[in-house]
């Protein structure tokens, strides 16, 4: 560390001690978001013409707000009724609104993940539109089935697991694309597909901000957040992938796209949330439950910290949230040219484990909502035209 960065990160430590955090505030939390989220947008086609929400079985006034499920029908390997539950705040009015993606986890249903969450009590009072794409099971009749899941470019991979057990059988959208092996776990449908069919779908209802999307997801729906924004590199500003870690090989993306297209993936900030005792998918990686076989936290977060050029190693860091009964407790990659943050906070428990209190919902929103594409960066501006019936 050279003499200009010791002066740094001393004078960090000052400021960060010298800053008052009132613990668990949510009000102060939510007023660094307001002020955050009063600064410039890259609104969608939806602005000035929105349309209300009759066509998905709500009101024609755009303002009412909306709450329910969307069917989508997505133009994969061949054509799939798809769905996502939506909420829409009220009064939403012209300016063009954030939009967070929650990804369930496997075996789980899009609204019972929406309504296990806090995110659309706060979208109504931040002013930001929640999406929850629902996961599909086509898991083959009487075949063993591990449920509703994501796909999340690893199927057909047989480095990723260990052992001969039967774990579930090939899913017919991967039987149907021969994507079958022995680590068979979900379906093969495009999620990322999907997940851009969405975005393009509100973007024409709504008046959404492009600069502004965000996403995160649990466990199976972490493992696809972490999928989607190195596949979709600078399309999201921020992610959040919570107790879901890349499956071996696919730390830095299946083609290596943290490398490939890291001045695309700059423009993501990262926070990622871990039960210290997770033994599912655990913070130090490696083979887990028998089967499978994981990336090493760090190690995923080395490689965005280095694309986005920070410090390389990470240190404490204070939040609002710090301590309390699950000794929640964050660190970061300081410095990063980018102007954004790789960040991780751990807390006692294990898969799917929350520290108490809301507090995951409450710092992955403050997380988030700080962030926004660069000015010059419009990734759906080629795209916007598309209809996607
Ligand atoms: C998609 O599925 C839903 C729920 O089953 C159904 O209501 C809807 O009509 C389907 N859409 C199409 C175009 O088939
Ligand atoms: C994967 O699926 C195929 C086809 O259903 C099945 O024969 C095979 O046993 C499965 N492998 C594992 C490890 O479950
Ligand atoms: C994975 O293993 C299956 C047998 O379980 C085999 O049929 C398939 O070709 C293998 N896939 C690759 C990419 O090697
Ligand atoms: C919005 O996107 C356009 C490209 O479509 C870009 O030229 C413009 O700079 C962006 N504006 C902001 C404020 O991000």
């Amino acid at each position: 560390m050279s003499a200009w960065q010791s002066v740094h990160v001393l004078l960090q430590c000052v400021l960060a001690v010298g800053t008052p955090h009132v613990a668990q505030d949510s009000q102060h939390w939510m007023r660094e978001a307001r002020e955050k989220l009063q600064g410039p947008h890259n609104a969608s086609i939806g602005c000035g013409s929105a349309t209300g929400f009759s066509a998905w079985g709500g009101s024609q006034d755009p303002n009412e707000g909306f709450e329910g499920w969307v069917y989508l029908m997505v133009m994969d390997y061949k054509l799939v009724n798809r769905s996502f539950y939506l909420q829409v705040p009220q009064d939403l009015g012209q300016r063009a609104a954030p939009v967070l993606i929650g990804l369930h986890a496997q075996g789980f249903q899009a609204d019972s993940y929406a309504n296990g969450h806090d995110f659309g009590n706060f979208g109504q009072a931040l002013g930001f539109v929640s999406v929850f794409p629902q996961g599909l099971d086509d898991a083959v009749p009487g075949g063993s089935d591990l449920g509703t899941g994501w796909n999340v470019g690893t199927a057909g991979d047989n480095q990723t697991c260990i052992g001969d057990e039967v774990m579930a059988d090939c899913y017919a959208s991967c039987w149907e694309q021969n994507q079958c092996g022995r680590c068979n776990w979900s379906g093969c449908y495009d999620e990322r597909l999907f997940i851009v069919s969405i975005i393009e779908a509100i973007s024409a209802v709504l008046c959404i901000d492009h600069s502004r999307i965000y996403v995160t997801g649990e466990s199976n729906g972490g493992m696809l957040a972490h999928y989607l924004v190195q596949s979709l590199p600078g399309v999201f500003a921020a992610v959040a992938p919570w107790f879901g870690s890349p499956l071996l090989g696919y730390g830095l993306g299946a083609q290596f796209e943290l490398v490939r297209d890291s001045k695309d993936c700059r423009q993501t900030a990262m926070l990622q949330l871990h039960g210290r005792d997770d033994d599912v998918m655990p913070i130090a990686g490696g083979v887990a439950g028998n089967k499978w076989i994981y990336e090493p936290l760090n190690k995923i977060q080395q490689g965005w910290a280095a694309v986005h050029d920070c410090d390389t190693t990470a240190s404490p860091t204070k939040t609002y949230w710090d301590g309390g009964t699950s000794n929640f407790h964050c660190f970061d990659y300081k410095s990063c040219s980018s102007g954004r943050r790789i960040m991780r906070c751990y807390y006692d428990g294990g898969h799917m484990d929350l520290p108490d209190n809301g507090v995951a919902d409450q710092i992955t929103l403050w997380f988030l909502l700080q962030y926004r594409l660069d000015d010059s960066w419009n990734p759906w501006a080629e795209t916007e035209t598309l209809q996607v019936v």
